[in-house]
């Protein structure tokens, strides 16, 4: 049986941890979806993990539904969530209805995700009929604001504010809440405090759901990993490994050998 948005809130309920991986195309969305992931994030971090920008601003609404349309073709069950990038939901409520409506009528997606959004434009969106995830927390889209991707919440006052801006948009009825870079008490706190679903990076382990960004969890970075990422796999280096022996058999002349060529 597909996932669906009120799969997510039984599984809070009978307090079942869930994960949610981020996908860009159709063969990573189609393992990741046989492997038995209920959610697909189609993130804007697209932007710096397959599209060589430095961050996730310059990502448009093009390139975003033309990455959830081959996630889409990829799942069959799980849950496919479409992240309005920068400045699609920024301008105007209107602009951020018919944005959304994109993902779900163009891109295949099931729901959209919107980072720090005001309370307002989530609230019409919900409204509208199409299933909002927030995110809340360190912000990507916001890196300059920032001053760098910092670790949000760490004073009372600002704690506090984000447990006020998490309150608010359960009320609003989204249906799940990323909670990105918060140290792990203050996702805790919100976790307790909120009826739907929080799913945590690098926001500890009290969150009811974990989601990673797939290329960190598969090893297929460049630089260092974020201290909250966990490489499973080395696949840059595999990659690395295959492709080199490729090439040294074709300079040998062993491949292609008779079992690989036609007579
Ligand atoms: O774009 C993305 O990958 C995200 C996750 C980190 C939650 O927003």
């Amino acid at each position: 049986m597909p996932i669906t948005v009120r799969d997510l809130l039984s599984f809070k309920e009978r307090g079942e941890r869930f994960v949610m991986l981020t996908a860009y195309d159709y063969p990573t969305a189609r393992i990741l979806d046989e492997a038995g992931v209920p959610v697909l994030l189609v993130g804007d971090s697209v932007g710096n993990n397959v599209l060589g920008y430095d961050t996730t601003i310059p990502v448009t609404m093009d390139e975003m539904l033309h990455h959830c349309r081959a996630v889409a073709r990829g799942a069959s069950n799980a849950l496919v969530v479409g992240d309005m990038p920068f400045m699609s939901f920024h301008t105007s409520i209107q602009e951020g209805i018919a944005n959304a409506g994109r993902f779900l009528k163009e891109g295949g997606a099931h729901a959209i995700k919107l980072e720090r959004p005001s309370i307002e434009v989530a609230a019409a969106i919900v409204d509208r009929g199409i299933p909002v995830m927030g995110h809340i927390g360190l912000g990507p889209q916001s890196v300059h604001a920032m001053g760098g991707y910092r670790v949000q919440g760490r004073s009372e006052e600002h704690a506090r504010k984000l447990l006020d801006e998490a309150q608010t948009l359960d009320k609003a009825g989204i249906f799940a809440l990323v909670l990105e870079g918060i140290p792990a008490e203050l996702a805790a706190r919100i976790t307790e405090a909120v009826a739907t679903p929080t799913i945590g990076i690098g926001a500890g382990p009290h969150c009811d759901g974990q989601v990673l960004v797939i290329n960190d969890l598969l090893g297929l970075g460049f630089g260092s990993y974020p201290k909250f990422a966990k490489p499973y796999a080395d696949l840059r280096g595999t990659i690395t490994g295959a492709v080199q022996a490729f090439q040294a058999d074709v300079r040998a002349g062993t491949f292609p050998d008779e079992a690989h060529s036609y007579r």
